[in-house]
C-alpha cells in the first residue's frame, strides 16, 4: 500500500482508482490526513451505489486507525465497532434503515457523541441525521465501463439537510 498519498482536507478533491487496493489506499490516506490534523473524532459520510467500493474504502480507512481490525460489511448488524487502535472506529451501514425510529434503535445518536471516527455507508438513507460537520465521500463507477472508480472527498460544514 502506498502510504504517502497526500490529501487536502480543506477543499473538494477528486481521485480515480483502478482497482480495490487503490480505493483502500484513498481511504487510508484520508484517515492519515485526519490524524495529522489532530482530530479525535470525525464523521465520514459515504455515498454511492451498491457494490461501488464503500466497504473497500472503509477497510483502508480503518487500517490506518485500527490496524488489527477485521473490517466486514455491517449490512446486517448496522454497526461494527473496531477497538484497540488509535481511536475507536464505528462503521455503519444504513442500507436497511428506513426511518428515524429504526435509526434511533441502532444507538446512532450515542455513537455520535463519542470520541472516535464514524464511517457511514449509505448516508443517502439518513440525510436528516448527518452531523453539522462531516467529510462527504462520493464513490461512483467510471462511465468508461472499466473497473475504475471516481471518488470525491469534500468537507461539509453547517449544511441544512
Ligand atoms: N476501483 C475499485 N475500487 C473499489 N472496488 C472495486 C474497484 N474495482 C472493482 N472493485 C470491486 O467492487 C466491489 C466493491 O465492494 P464493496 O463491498 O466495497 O462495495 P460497497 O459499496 O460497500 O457495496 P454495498 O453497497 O453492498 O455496501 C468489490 O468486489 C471490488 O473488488
Ligand atoms: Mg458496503
Amino acid at each position: 500500500m502506498d502510504k504517502n498519498i497526500r490529501m487536502m482536507l480543506n477543499k473538494k478533491t477528486h481521485h480515480t482508482t483502478k482497482n480495490v487496493e487503490q480505493t483502500e489506499q484513498i481511504g487510508y490516506a484520508l484517515a492519515d490526513s485526519l490524524l495529522s490534523d489532530g482530530r479525535k473524532r470525525t464523521f465520514v459520510a459515504l455515498f454511492g451505489d451498491m457494490g461501488v467500493g464503500k466497504t473497500a474504502f472503509s477497510r483502508g480507512f480503518t487500517a490506518r486507525i485500527s490496524p488489527a481490525a477485521a473490517v466486514r460489511s455491517p449490512t446486517y448488524t448496522i454497526v461494527n465497532e473496531y477497538h484497540g487502535g488509535i481511536f475507536p472506529v464505528f462503521h455503519f451501514d444504513m442500507y436497511r434503515i428506513t426511518d428515524e425510529d429504526d435509526l434511533y434503535s441502532t444507538g446512532y445518536w450515542e455513537y455520535l457523541a463519542k470520541d472516535g471516527y464514524c464511517l457511514c455507508e449509505w448516508s443517502e438513507n439518513i440525510p436528516y441525521a448527518l452531523p453539522e460537520a462531516y467529510i462527504k465521500v462520493v464513490i461512483s463507477k467510471s462511465p468508461d465501463n472499466t473497473e475504475n472508480r471516481i471518488i470525491t472527498i469534500e468537507p461539509v460544514l453547517h449544511q441544512d439537510n
